[in-house]
């Protein structure tokens, strides 16, 4: 019924996240409020890594997308996992520092790192830097003779596969600005150029064909496409590239009529293709990387709001107000992004509101989900928007000095704070007088 496994109805007809009442604890820790299944998350965690050590061997890495969500509590649970980490600033590799993640297990992205950021990367030993140019390869070689370092790295490239479009292209990619790009030749000529370089170790090269797919077949071209790319080099260069990272992008369910492959799916996809175009060019297995977010926290978080009003313009549109909007949730303003939403104290209930979910901020965009039907709401009812645990919290904002919610794990039949939630004090503690 629910778009998540951890989502359940209670005797009371009340939604329940890993078994906890959802209304109950908007009471406890008020609202709006980010729930999250600590229990869902683990073992979406395990089944990567189970899937892809079947699929392609134990020296593989499941890394964990930070950007997705990301918070000193979500490093410590990846730590236990044993994952690795997918970071794109100082922010992050600040954070997983400060919750003692393992260094060596981070990659460190990004089209546009600042040299205090590849510094700090070197001086910590981030056990990949995911090189995204030319200006960025010799800034950090240089940065390295500094340290007196070699900086292991992979290339960002651009195989060429796009993934939104219905039949998926193979030259649609070159105009990104991320990595660099097979057809033309970049890719080739930044490789030979890094095998020059005294303080880079080139271990391989990376791809992220984007996010929230549905089909396993651009995975498995981009992996077809890469290996090739592998065999050019070796024959090129006579250099045998041992790392094939993929990246993320495996879709999840936000509507009951999303219908997303499971991890064991999609990764036999990928390992099918990457084995077969081993045999093809006789490569030996790569060590194989991927980086899922959105698939690890999306489906195990919810958000609670407080409905303020509900405003009926007769022959137009029925608006629902709530207490948060586009500062804890961008998505339907960034990309009119949809989701289902409930009435967490009746969440079987009939649906027979057809309504728009507005946010409170002065932005006449800022909605959250445009003509739903939900159950009957009124003022002071709580409306639960599901699987908002990837890309919220992390993209949140404090427009309109709107204070952040508070992050409450739960697991275990219990609930704790992870992230506390933002005070007017926080809002002002940088401003000058
Ligand atoms: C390089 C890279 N890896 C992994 C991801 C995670 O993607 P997703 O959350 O769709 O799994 C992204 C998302 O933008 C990315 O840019």
């Amino acid at each position: 019924m629910f778009v998540s496994d951890c989502l359940s109805v209670n005797g009371a007809g009340h939604l329940a996240i890993g078994g906890l009442d959802t209304v109950e604890l908007a009471r406890e820790y008020g609202t709006p409020l980010y729930l999250m299944d600590e229990d869902y998350i683990r073992s979406a965690c395990r089944m990567y890594q189970t899937a892809l050590t079947d699929c392609v061997g134990g020296n593989s890495l499941v890394a964990y997308a930070s950007k997705a969500f990301c918070c000193a509590y979500m490093y410590r649970l990846l730590k236990e996992e044993r994952c690795g980490a997918d970071i794109v600033s100082g922010g992050e590799l600040y954070t997983a520092i400060r919750a003692g993640f393992p260094t060596d297990r981070l990659l460190f992205h990004g089209n546009n790192k600042t040299e205090d950021e590849l510094k700090m990367a070197l001086h910590h030993n981030v056990g990949r830097i995911v090189v995204d140019n030319c200006e960025e390869l010799h800034t950090l070689n240089a940065l390295a003779r500094e340290q007196g370092k070699i900086a292991r790295i992979l290339f960002r490239i651009k195989p060429g596969v796009d993934a939104h479009t219905h039949k998926f292209i193979q030259t649609g990619q070159i105009d990104s600005k991320f990595g660099v790009a097979l057809e033309n030749g970049e890719a080739y000529q930044i490789i030979r150029e890094s095998l020059k370089l005294d303080n880079i170790r080139l271990m391989g090269i990376h791809c992220h064909i984007g996010s929230q797919i549905f089909d396993t077949e651009p995975f498995a071209l981009a992996a077809k496409i890469m290996m090739g790319f592998i065999a050019k080099v070796r024959d090129g260069l006579g250099y045998e590239l041992k790392e094939l990272n993929l990246g993320g992008g495996f879709g999840i369910q936000y509507l009951p009529s999303h219908d997303p492959k499971t991890p064991a799916q999609n990764l036999a996809a990928l390992a099918d293709a990457i084995k077969k175009a081993a045999g093809e060019y006789a490569l030996s297995m790569p060590r194989v990387i991927i980086e899922p977010g959105r698939s690890i926290v999306g489906p195990a978080g919810i958000t609670v709001y407080r409905v303020g009003a509900v405003k009926e313009i007769k022959g137009v549109r029925t608006y629902v107000s709530v207490d948060g909007g586009m500062t804890d949730n961008p998505r339907y303003a960034l990309y009119e992004s949809e989701y289902e939403v409930l009435s967490a104290a009746d969440a079987d209930g009939e649906r027979s509101l057809l309504c728009t979910v507005a946010g409170k901020c002065c932005e006449s965009g800022d909605l959250i989900a445009k003509d739903v039907l939900i159950q009957t709401v009124e003022a002071g009812d709580y409306l639960a928007v599901l699987a908002t645990g990837a890309y919220n919290y992390s993209m949140a904002s404090n427009y309109n000095r709107v204070p952040r919610p508070p992050v409450v794990m739960v697991g275990g039949g219990k609930a704790k704070v992870v992230v506390r939630r933002e005070s007017y004090e926080n809002l002002v503690q940088n401003d000058i007088l």
